[in-house]
């Protein structure tokens, strides 16, 4: 999908959002839409203000100033309403490492009030096949199964808004790829609207509608990763993201 395309309707708007830690603007004054369906890649060198953005959406972090619009209304006004319809995962986040798998869900589950929980639970558990894991204690998962985990964590309240912040790091191959079709069939199933965060720009531009690229708190460009190639005047997304990271 291009900005072009008839779909543009807005699932959230951002808006001036900012915020400043100790004197540290780490996000700031960036204003973007995120389309009702769309993959839209979040791409940005360590320390761009990727993950703080992504805490201000879930309201994690509270923004210094600016507003987040979701469907409209202010999350500020509306959180508890706009927070139901949002879930994340990320490969950073630790899940509660004592629990099984099948437990962890069931946390989370009565945590987010999830009706039909146990029903939920198996078909969450199928959909990721993550069954035959269902006994195992998290903190004895791999990097990929806890990556899954997280994932079906974030799939249990079937979100109209996905927060996936580098779902990929510390993956090999194989299971990155299988991974990113998770995510993709889980898109497509459910019409989901996804934001991701990724440092691999072969996944940024096979996953992401379009990108928005942050550097030093700020947006420098939006748009498909062809669009964003053409304005650097550059071979491929890697060029771009080494000519910014190194010159800004
Ligand atoms: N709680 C905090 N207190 C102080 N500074 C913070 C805090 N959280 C983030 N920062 C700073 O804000 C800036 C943006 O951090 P952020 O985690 O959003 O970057 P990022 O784009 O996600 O980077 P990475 O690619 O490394 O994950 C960094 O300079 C970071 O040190
Ligand atoms: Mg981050």
């Amino acid at each position: 999908m291009s900005p072009q395309s008839p779909n543009t309707k807005s699932l959230v708007e951002v808006r001036e959002l900012t915020k400043t830690f100790n004197g540290l603007t780490a996000v700031d004054h960036i204003s973007f839409d995120i389309y009702e369906g769309e993959i839209l890649g979040l791409l940005g060198p360590n320390g761009a203000g990727k993950t703080t953005t992504i805490h201000m959406l879930l309201d994690i972090v509270s923004p210094s100033s600016g507003n987040v619009l979701f469907g409209g209304k202010n999350l500020r006004h509306h959180r508890e309403e706009i927070l139901r319809q949002i879930n994340f995962a990320s490969s950073h986040i630790a899940m509660p490492f004592s629990l099984t798998v099948e437990e962890n869900l069931e946390i989370f589950g009565r945590l987010y009030e999830v009706p039909h929980r146990k029903t939920r639970i198996e078909q969450v558990l199928e959909e990721l096949e993550m069954t035959s894991l269902r006994s195992k204690l998290a903190r004895t998962l791999s990097s990929g199964q806890m990556t899954r985990l997280s994932l079906a964590k974030a799939f249990l309240t079937q979100p109209r808004l996905l927060l996936l912040d580098e779902p990929t790091a510390s993956l090999d191959p194989d299971i990155a790829d299988k991974t990113r079709t998770l995510v993709r069939e889980y898109q497509r199933r459910f019409a989901c609207t996804i934001l991701y965060t990724s440092h691999n720009m072969k996944e940024m531009e096979h996953m992401s509608d379009r990108i928005i690229f942050l550097n030093r708190g700020k947006i420098v460009a939006t748009g498909t990763a062809q669009e964003i190639t053409a304005k650097f005047g550059q071979r491929d997304l890697e060029d771009v993201f080494l000519t910014v990271a190194r010159n800004g």
